[in-house]
């Protein structure tokens, strides 16, 4: 048997690179063997006639396939919410003002250290099935809400466990430096998440790559450098949540030790775009956070353009920044407040947001070899997925077929 699964009447949405708009295919198949792409072609190219009694041919019936959905930057694994920093930002306090004041991300660490692990791994379970039914086969979760040893490493540990009792693909990130904790000096704190946490992290394989907040609020450059050294001493990819609030030339920095993401960028200036060109560093874009902050400076997105940096566009789920637990409502937001096309949009969930993550030989395209990770949209065009505002769903969703993580 040349398959496992094989749709026939179908339109795909490669999205592999060069391959025209959407990389479409009309009158397409799509195979699978052994979790493996076989097959994304025109019917008339199929090495012989599908046997449709055999149970394993689907008709299709003219619907879409996307490659499964990719949310390259999150914060899923949390306690706690924060509705009434919401009140007090809309009554005209700024996020900024929140975080000097002691809430902001330090009191979802309070909730988060409060939490067991049983009771993180069941709201990590409830957000990664809502991004799921929306066609979410890839979702990256970071650490970055327990600033200690022990939580820290309890935060990754809930996100592995949570994807291998959802069974999407998750990629972990250790956000070593998010927030500064009270009580401990900036240098104290900073050599501890570069020390021991960043050791433990890499010895017991809880995440492959790094992140921080280089902000004003956040941490320095030259903090940050510290970490990224220290992270790529252990051979971990890095990746930055860069110039989000202000231009701390975060960008230039996040291409300096070659990360694999360069993430918000709403103040990062051309001399930035262009240091991401010339580091092949993914542009994540996140219209979420952009919105529930009622930010009004957008990221450079023409530059982005013109350097031809890839852009990945993601939730940043998370309790403080963007509360958003949807990323095709993401993807509307990304047209609609950043002016990207859905097309952009669509590879920034799939082809773009796998190399956000390092995966782009293993997801982001329907391409033979890749994982046989895909959707199924009854949709007349891929532009809907990012037209709704609500209310569609795939009619079928294949994450990743294996049990090991
Ligand atoms: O991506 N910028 C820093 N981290 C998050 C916000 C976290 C929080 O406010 O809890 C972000 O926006
Ligand atoms: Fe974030």
């Amino acid at each position: 048997m040349k398959w496992d699964h094989l749709w026939i009447n179908a339109r795909l949405a490669t999205m592999a690179e060069g391959k025209g708009a959407y990389g479409a295919i009309e009158n397409a198949a799509f195979g699978g063997k052994d979790g493996r792409i076989v097959f994304a072609g025109p019917m008339t190219e199929l090495p012989d006639k599908p046997d449709v009694l055999s149970g394993r041919v689907i008709d299709a019936n003219n619907d879409w396939i996307t490659p499964g959905l990719i949310d390259c930057h999150t914060h899923l694994v949390f306690a706690g919410n924060r509705a009434s920093e919401f009140e007090q930002r809309l009554k005209g306090k700024s996020y900024e003002e929140i975080a000097k004041d002691g809430g902001g991300i330090m009191s979802t660490v309070r909730a988060t250290k409060a939490a067991s692990e049983g009771e993180l791994i069941e709201k990590c379970l409830s957000r990664l099935a809502t991004l799921g039914a929306e066609g979410v086969t890839t979702v990256e979760i970071k650490s970055g809400y327990g600033l200690d040893l022990e939580t820290e490493l309890r935060m990754l540990r809930v996100a592995k466990e949570a994807g291998r009792q959802d069974g999407l693909r998750v990629v972990t990130t250790y956000l070593g430096l998010h927030a500064l904790p009270a009580g401990l000096k900036r240098d104290e704190y900073v050599s501890m998440m570069c020390g021991p946490v960043l050791e433990a992290v890499a010895t017991q394989k809880l995440a492959e790559t790094v992140d921080a907040f280089c902000e004003g609020i956040a941490f320095t450059p030259l903090e940050t450098e510290r970490f990224f050294q220290a992270a790529t001493k252990r051979g971990l990819k890095v990746k930055l949540h860069a110039d989000q609030l202000s231009d701390t030339h975060g960008a230039a920095l996040a291409a300096k030790y070659k990360a694999l993401s360069a993430d918000h960028l709403e103040y990062t200036n051309e001399a930035g775009v262009a240091a991401l060109a010339s580091s092949g560093t993914v542009a994540v874009l996140l219209p979420g956070a952009y919105f529930f902050l009622r930010e009004t400076k957008l990221p450079p997105i023409e530059a982005i353009r013109r350097y031809n940096v890839p852009i990945a566009i993601a939730t940043d789920c998370n309790p403080g920044s963007s509360p958003v637990v949807s990323l095709l409502a993401t993807m509307s937001m990304a047209c609609t407040l950043f002016r990207l096309t859905p097309q952009e949009v669509l590879a920034g969930v799939t082809r773009n947001a796998a190399r956000a993550l390092g995966l782009q030989q293993e997801i982001g395209t329907l391409e033979v070899g890749k994982s046989f990770e895909y959707a199924v949209w009854s949709i007349d065009h891929p532009a809907e997925l990012c037209y709704w505002l609500g209310g569609l769903r795939p009619n079928f969703a294949c994450a990743r077929q294996t049990t090991e993580q």
